[in-house]
C-alpha cells in the first residue's frame, strides 16, 4: 500500500495533458478478443486497471503487449477458462468479458466482477439482453455461467441505461445470427469508442451516439488499428484542481465534444475559461467568488456521476448552496464523508442527495478513500486545506489516474507519494 501525502496552499499553474480514457479503453480491449487477429490500440493509459484486466487476458491465452501507451493484442490462441474471483474481483470493466467471451465461444464462467465500492452494482440489464440474444444464464453465488448454442439477433430494450450492460450486449450481438436493436442505449464516449473500433474490425452498426442501436452479425470480424478517446473524467479533475487553487492551467487533449455539461456547471459556478480550438481548455486565474449551484447527474450528455466529486470539492468554495443529487450509485457520498473530516459543511438529505454551504477553509486530514473518484476529489480537496493530508491507499486512484501525483507536482502541487 503506498500513501500521498499532501500539504496543501499551493495554486497550480502550467500546462498538463488528458491521456486515454479508462473505461473505453477496458471495452476497446474486450472487443480484441473477438478476432483471432492482431489490434493494435493506442493512446492506451498506464493505470491499475488496464494492467489488471491485461492480466485476465493474458491469463485466459491473449497475447499482449504494452508500452508508451500503444497496446498490441492477438487473442487467436485464446482459452475460455473459467475465470476466478480473485482476478474478476480487481475491476468492475471486467463484466465486459461476458458478452466478449459469449460471442467468441458461446458460453462463458465467471465469477462476480469487482470494483468500487459505491453502490450495489446490479447485472440484470446485461443478463436479460443476453437471455434476449438466446442464451441460458444461470447464477450461482460463486459466480455466472452463460451458454448459447448460437446467439440470434433480437430487439433489446434495455430496462436499465447501463453502460457496460450496453457495452456487453454489443459485444454479445455483433457476431450473432441476424439483425440486433439495442433501445435505450448508453451514450457514453466510451460505448461510442468502443462501437467505432468495432466499425474498423468490420462490424455493422448504425446509430452509433445514440441510444438507438441497430447491429447487423457478422460472420468474422478482422484485427484493426485504433486510437483511445481522451479521458473526459480526468479532465475535468484538472480543470476543477486549477479552479480550486485559483491557478491558471491549461488542460490540453480534452475532447470538448464530451464535455458540455462539465463545461455548463464550471461556468454557471463562475469558473472562468477559454476552450482552445486544438482541444485545449485554459482554466483563468480569477479571485471572484465562485457560486453555489444546482447538480443532477445523468447518462452522457448530462454530468456524468463520475465527474459529481469533483464538483463536490468546487462546491465547498463557492458561495451559498450547491445541492448535488446523484440517483446512480447509492454509495457515492463517501467523499463527501471525508470532505467533512476536512471541514466542509455538508447536510446529507439521503444517500442521493446532499447540500454543501461554503466557501469552507478546509483543513488536512488523514483518510483512507472509498473509492476511485473519491480518491481524486479528497486529493484535490487536500490541496486547498490548510495543512497536511494523507491518503492512505493511493492505489485506488491509481486505478484510474496515471501519475497523478506527478502531473500535479509539475503544475507547482505539493505532493509526495510514500512507498
Ligand atoms: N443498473 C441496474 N441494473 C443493471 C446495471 C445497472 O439497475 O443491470 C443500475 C446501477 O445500479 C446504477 C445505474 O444502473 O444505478 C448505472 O449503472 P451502469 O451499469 O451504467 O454502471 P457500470 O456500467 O457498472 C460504468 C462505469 C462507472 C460509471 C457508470 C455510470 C465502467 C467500467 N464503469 O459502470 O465508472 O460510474 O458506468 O456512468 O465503464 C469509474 O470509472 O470510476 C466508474 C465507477
Amino acid at each position: 500500500m503506498s500513501k500521498f501525502v499532501i500539504e496543501g496552499g499551493n495554486k497550480l499553474s502550467g500546462e498538463i495533458a488528458v491521456g486515454g480514457s479508462k473505461n473505453a479503453a477496458l471495452a476497446v480491449m474486450a472487443a480484441c478478443l473477438l478476432t483471432e487477429e492482431t489490434c493494435e490500440i493506442e493512446n492506451v493509459p498506464d493505470i491499475l486497471d488496464v494492467r489488471n484486466f491485461l492480466e485476465i487476458l493474458k491469463h485466459l491465452g491473449a497475447e499482449a503487449e504494452f508500452a508508451d501507451h500503444r497496446l498490441r493484442i492477438t487473442a487467436k490462441n485464446l482459452t475460455n477458462r473459467p475465470i476466478d474471483a480473485e482476478l474478476m474481483g480487481r475491476l468492475r470493466g471486467s463484466i465486459l468479458l461476458a458478452g466478449a467471451l459469449l460471442a467468441r465461444f458461446g458460453q462463458v464462467q465467471l465469477a462476480h466482477p469487482g470494483g468500487d465500492a459505491i453502490g450495489r452494482r446490479p447485472i440484470d440489464a446485461h443478463l436479460d439482453g443476453f437471455r434476449k440474444l438466446g442464451a441460458e444464464v444461470s447464477q450461482q453465488e460463486s459466480g455466472i455461467q452463460i451458454r448459447a448454442r448460437k446467439l440470434q439477433g433480437a430487439r433489446i430494450v434495455m430496462g436499465v441505461t447501463s453502460v457496460t450492460g450496453t457495452e456487453n450486449l454489443i459485444l454479445a450481438s455483433i457476431l450473432a445470427q441476424g439483425p440486433s436493436e439495442i433501445r435505450l442505449a448508453a451514450t457514453e464516449p466510451h460505448v461510442r469508442d468502443l462501437c467505432d473500433f468495432l466499425k474498423l474490425m468490420g462490424a455493422d452498426i448504425e446509430g452509433i451516439g445514440t441510444p438507438f442501436l441497430r447491429i447487423t452479425g457478422q460472420v468474422a470480424l478482422h484485427g484493426a488499428k485504433f486510437t483511445i478517446c481522451s479521458d473526459e473524467i480526468n479532465a475535468v479533475t484538472y480543470a476543477i484542481a486549477a479552479a480550486v487553487t485559483r491557478g491558471h492551467v491549461v488542460v490540453k487533449n480534452s475532447n470538448l465534444e464530451n464535455l458540455d455539461a462539465p463545461l455548463a456547471t464550471l461556468e454557471r459556478m463562475g469558473v472562468k475559461y477559454e476552450v482552445r480550438s486544438d482541444g485545449s481548455i485554459e482554466i483563468l486565474e480569477s479571485m471572484k467568488p465562485y457560486a453555489g449551484t444546482k447538480i443532477v447527474t445523468g447518462v452522457f450528455p448530462q454530468l456524468l456521476t463520475d465527474e459529481q466529486p469533483l464538483f463536490g470539492v468546487l462546491a465547498t468554495q463557492a458561495r451559498g448552496e450547491t445541492s448535488i443529487h446523484d440517483w446512480i450509485w447509492e454509495g457515492r457520498q463517501g467523499y463527501l464523508k471525508a470532505l467533512v473530516q476536512m471541514g466542509a459543511k455538508v447536510q446529507f438529505d439521503d444517500i442521493h442527495r446532499a447540500r454543501i454551504t461554503g466557501p469552507t477553509q478546509l483543513h488536512g486530514a488523514e483518510i483512507k478513500t472509498p473509492d476511485l473518484r473519491a480518491g481524486a476529489s479528497i486529493l484535490i480537496a487536500s490541496l486547498i486545506a490548510k495543512g497536511r493530508s494523507v491518503i492512505y491507499n493511493a492505489e485506488i486512484i491509481d486505478r484510474g489516474y496515471e501519475r497523478l501525483d506527478e502531473k500535479l507536482r509539475s503544475l507547482g502541487a505539493k505532493i509526495q507519494r510514500i512507498e
